[in-house]
Order: C-alpha cells, then sequence, then structure tokens
C-alpha cells in the first residue's frame, strides 16, 4: 500500500454506460487512467468497471439463445473484466494487468499496489455491489459511484428534465428510495446496487454519486473533497 495505515481506502465504482459511451470514449478513457495513477499514489484506491450497453446486447443476445440467468450474469462479468481490463491495461504498473476475480484477490492485491482495477466477481449482483462489498471488507473512508447521471434524483433525470437533484440523503433515505424503485429493470440504473446499499448502510460508510464524466469533479469527490452531485451519509 503505498500510504500509512491510517489513510483508509476509497472505493469507486464506475458505471459501464460512463466507461463506453460510443463517442469519445479513447480521449476519456487515457484521461481516467491518468487521473486514477496519480490517485492510486495518493490513497489505497481500488475501482470496479461497468458492463453498460455492451454487456446488455451480449446478455439480450445469451437470453435468445436460451442461456440461464446465471450463464448471462457469467456473461456480463466477463464484459465487466473487459473494460478493467482496458483501464487497467492505460495505467500500467504496479496496477495489476491480471484482474482479480473476488473481493478477496482485489483486497489482497492493494497490500502491494494502487490503484487495483476489477470488474464483476460472482453472479448475483452488479460491480456496485462488489464496490460495496470490497468497502465494507476494507473498511474505506468513503465509496464514489461514477454513473451516466449527475447524482440521485427523484425521477430518472434522462427521461424526465425536470427531475430534481439530491444534494444530500441519509442511508435510510437512499435505501427507501432504492426499494420504492425495487424492480431492477433498466429504468432504474441510475440507483446504486439494493444489496450493495444495505452493505453500506449497516457499516456507515459515506456514498457520494457523481457523474462520471465529469473527471475534475470525480477527483474531488474520491478524495473527500466538496464536490457537485449526492452525498449519501450515515445519519
Ligand atoms: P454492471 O455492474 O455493469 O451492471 O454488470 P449495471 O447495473 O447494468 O451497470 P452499468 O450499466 O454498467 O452502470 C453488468 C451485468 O453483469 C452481471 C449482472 O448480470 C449485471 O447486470 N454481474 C456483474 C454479475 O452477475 N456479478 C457481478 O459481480 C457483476
Amino acid at each position: 500500500m503505498p500510504s500509512g495505515p491510517s489513510r483508509a481506502p476509497v472505493v469507486l465504482s464506475i458505471g459501464g454506460s460512463v466507461l463506453i459511451r460510443g463517442e469519445g470514449d479513447g480521449p476519456y478513457l487515457d484521461k481516467l487512467a491518468g487521473i486514477l495513477r496519480r490517485l492510486g499514489r495518493s490513497m489505497p484506491l481500488v475501482v470496479t468497471t461497468g458492463g453498460g450497453r455492451t454487456a446488455r446486447e451480449y446478455i439480450r443476445l445469451g437470453r435468445s439463445l436460451g442461456l440461464t440467468e446465471f450463464e448471462l450474469d457469467e456473461v456480463g462479468i466477463d464484459v465487466t473484466r473487459l473494460h478493467a481490463r482496458l483501464l487497467a491495461g492505460r495505467i500500467g504498473p504496479p496496477t495489476p494487468s491480471r484482474i482479480p476475480t473476488s473481493v478477496s484477490e482485489a483486497v489482497h492485491e492493494l497490500h502491494r499496489a494502487s490503484p487495483i482495477i476489477l470488474g464483476g466477481t460472482e453472479p448475483g449482483h452488479t460491480t456496485d455491489g462488489v464496490a460495496a462489498l470490497l468497502a465494507v471488507r476494507l473498511r474505506a473512508a468513503r465509496v464514489v459511484n461514477a454513473t451516466d447521471v449527475a447524482g440521485v434524483f427523484d425521477r430518472d433525470p434522462r427521461r424526465a428534465p425536470t427531475a430534481k437533484r439530491f444534494d444530500r440523503l441519509t442511508w435510510k433515505e437512499f435505501a427507501r428510495l432504492i426499494h420504492a424503485g425495487a424492480t431492477g429493470e433498466a429504468g432504474q440504473q441510475f440507483l446504486f446496487d439494493r444489496l450493495g446499499a444495505d452493505a453500506l448502510l449497516r457499516a456507515k460508510i459515506p456514498l457520494r454519486v457523481v457523474h462520471g464524466r465529469d473527471l475534475e469533479n470525480l477527483e474531488r469527490a474520491v478524495r473527500g473533497r466538496s464536490f457537485v452531485g449526492t452525498a449519501v451519509e450515515p445519519t
């Protein structure tokens, strides 16, 4: 680990729809890699990468071929790891190019290097859920969720332009929001993995939700400075 034991780790979860948008992805990934390299030197940092549209397309194809839900989750995990590999490759050493496949492996790697980049782990949750489990395991100072909208809103801001952003929420309010829209369907993507949210609530770990394409703001949120987005606090 690059810094002393008093420095609590930070976990960043980046949505696949932020990483691969279909426009400006190369320059974005390049700049993101540079920022993560720098952040990883000043704090123990673990980053999970989502599968986004690519994962959904492959899952749809697999479903049409009759694959089981378990197998479809495995397809999704493979895509998240593909994104992790791209990002880790651009960051370069000391970030391991071999992508950890479990929470314990990522924790082990973090003892030797930072940042650590990984995708999913096992079927049944999302990379936000992996980020939450990592944060609990590491007693992280905070989790930052980089998404394709600028925080948590009362409605999906991609469909409702008048949607209102919450600047601050307690974990209980956030959990209520998540469970109110608890269908798990595509429209709910702007919210966080439900099991992950429950794990963070229990461990009283703060969550910051920010737009992942605004890299200066993302860096401020990771460093624990003031940022634009939604802060979910234990009380
Ligand atoms: P994502 O983490 O990308 O899910 O995993 P998402 O909610 O669609 O997030 P965005 O759009 O990237 O922000 C993609 C899929 O991979 C499987 C699940 O099927 C998930 O929906 N997956 C991922 C797992 O089964 N386990 C994991 O640990 C991670």
